[in-house]
């Protein structure tokens, strides 16, 4: 859980929070083991409820690693819904169909191996989520890519606005007061994203401190 709450609050969250069922545990224990940087329960609880608000039908992710993310927005999805999931690294997508056959819902999932913007140019809209957790530098670039892509009403949902690969005490001087960033790719990646988001004609942004903070961006309806 995201060290830039008060070790009170994350007790509180994590005590009212979502659960994992046995394959959510079973990766976040695989996640630990390899000490891999999954959104974890709260965050995942949050692309659960905008998949369920939002009847998704498609939803399409930059970086997916085994599937942990995938499942929990599988489980808010209408029950006919496909999730694409794109990873560069071979071995944790194939460990993500093993996870998601196990739950029983990797028919609803398809298994992309490869760079997540070049897959995301072949996959045509529109979609209902998109989760954006892959390249920090590169994450103002996929919402360019997808953004006439969202349904109306639709949402995209980056990770690590706060936390993880990059400090938002770095971005927080930028932000504030325009002071110039670290000369760092990945904080100068999540500033610029907020940056085009914020800017975006017909979208509406909400920075949410959850998990390792969210940025949620909706196109108008
Ligand atoms: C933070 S992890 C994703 C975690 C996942 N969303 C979850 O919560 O379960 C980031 C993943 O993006 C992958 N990645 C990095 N660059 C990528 C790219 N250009 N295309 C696809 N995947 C990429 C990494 O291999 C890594 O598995």
């Amino acid at each position: 859980m995201a060290d830039y709450l008060d070790d009170s609050v994350k007790r509180y969250l994590r005590a009212t929070g979502p659960d994992h069922d046995e394959i959510h545990a079973a990766m976040a224990d695989h996640a630990d083991e390899c000490g891999f940087p999954i959104i974890g329960p709260d965050a995942g609880g949050v692309l659960r409820s905008y998949a369920a608000a939002t009847r998704a039908e498609r939803v399409f992710e930059f970086g997916s690693g085994f599937g942990y993310s995938a499942y929990w927005f599988l489980k808010g999805m209408a029950d006919d819904g496909e999730i694409i999931l794109t990873e560069i690294d071979k071995e944790e997508l194939a460990e993500g169909e093993r996870f998601l056959a196990e739950a029983g819902v990797a028919d609803r999932a398809t298994f992309e191996h490869g760079d997540a913007m070049e897959i995301a140019r072949e996959h045509e809209g529109p979609f209902d989520v998109v989760l954006i957790d892959h390249q920090k530098s590169r994450y103002a670039d996929a919402f360019e890519l997808i953004r006439d892509e969202l349904a109306p009403g639709g949402v995209v949902i980056a990770d690590n606005i706060f936390y993880g690969a990059v400090d938002y005490e770095d971005i927080l001087p930028y932000v504030e007061s325009g002071e110039p960033l670290p000369d760092d790719d990945n904080t100068r990646g999540i500033a610029d994203y907020l940056d085009t988001v914020r800017a975006a004609d017909g979208f509406h942004t909400v920075v949410l401190p959850v998990g390792s903070g969210l940025a949620v961006t909706t196109r108008e309806a």
